[in-house]
């Protein structure tokens, strides 16, 4: 009898394969293996990405990032099915900050506002006045009266640089991000002298310390555009180092170098709830329909309100 089972010549084309037969859409944040990247049908920031997550006509959306990313798209799109290639691709900053303290921490300071990074559970997200992205977080915060008292989670890196470019003084969570926290100013300083005709670029992640050697500071996708809008042939990318393929892809003329952890190499910098996606993972999320994201309906209503007043203000 005559194998009726489709075979694949590759795994990106069983993959191409059930995303259509599933409507589904492939959405990647930057930090992603690059074939994930290369296979994606859009690859952005955290607010590209959720504006991509809030308007497909997709049913399916598969995530290919971390949890909270997920999870917004599944708060934006209630109705549709948010895939996350390994449940466990989860982010330091989201751990460093669990609901049941943060509440405490917000009832103990009545007269602020609570800002959240978007890197944070659905959980804190709900217990916030306004979500912001490193890329919208500066105007957002221009926009308040000077007077507001403001509670800012879970960055502190983040909290600080934004409080030095907007002059503020907003109470800062105690989180970091495990990625940026690992850069090295010895080493980076290093690099430097043997790269003099090198910029710095780096993410507001980064701690001050670092920030500070910068000649350029911005989001994943600020980066991006930096780096072809500079006359500037070499630059020294203080961020996690998947990026540097979409660098490449849109300069294949100017050379990029990754910023050094304190082993004076780039490896410590990976982000290792990014790297738990794979492509194999992928493939059997659109072949099996899970992981899923699933959240409440009531914690979806609670958490979309900030975030869609995020989405109004930037
Ligand atoms: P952006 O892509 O929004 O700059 O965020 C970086 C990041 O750390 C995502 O986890
Ligand atoms: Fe979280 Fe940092 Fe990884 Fe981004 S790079 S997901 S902030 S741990």
């Amino acid at each position: 009898m005559k194998n009726l089972k489709k075979t694949f010549s590759s795994l990106e084309e069983e993959i191409l394969h059930y995303k259509k037969k599933r409507n589904a859409v492939i959405l990647s944040h930057f930090y992603q293996d690059e074939e994930i990247q290369d296979i994606a049908d859009f690859v952005g920031d955290s607010l590209e990405l959720s504006r991509n997550a809030e308007k497909t006509k997709a049913d399916v959306i598969v995530f290919c990032g971390v949890r909270f990313m997920a999870e917004v798209a599944k708060i934006l799109s209630p109705n549709k099915t948010v895939l996350l290639p390994d449940l466990k691709a989860g982010c330091s900053l989201e751990e460093s900050c669990k609901a049941t303290d943060f509440e405490k921490f917000k009832n103990s300071h009545p007269d602020h506002i609570v800002l959240s990074y978007i890197n944070c559970s659905a959980e804190i997200k709900a217990l916030s006045d306004i979500i912001v992205t490193s890329s919208n977080a500066e105007k957002i915060i221009k926009d308040l009266p000077l007077n507001q008292k403001i509670i800012f989670a879970p960055d502190k890196h983040l909290g600080s640089y934004l409080n030095k470019i907007t002059n503020r003084r907003m109470l800062l969570w105690n989180g970091t991000c495990v990625v940026h926290e690992t850069f090295s100013e010895r080493e980076l300083v290093k690099a430097k002298v043997r790269n003099p005709d090198a910029k710095i670029i780096a993410h507001p992640e980064c701690p001050e310390n670092i920030l500070n050697y910068a000649d350029f500071i911005g989001s994943t996708s600020s980066l991006l555009k930096y780096i072809s809008k500079d006359k500037n042939k070499k630059f020294i990318v203080a961020t996690e180092p998947h990026i540097l393929h979409q660098m490449k892809k849109n300069e294949p003329n100017k050379i990029f170098l990754v910023a050094p952890g304190s082993d004076g190499s780039c490896a410590c910098s990976h982000c290792p709830y990014m790297e738990l996606n794979t492509l194999e993972k992928l493939r059997n999320c659109l072949l099996n329909l899970s992981p899923e994201i699933n959240i409440s309906n009531e914690l979806i209503l609670k958490a979309k309100k900030p975030l869609n007043l995020m989405l109004k203000l930037s």
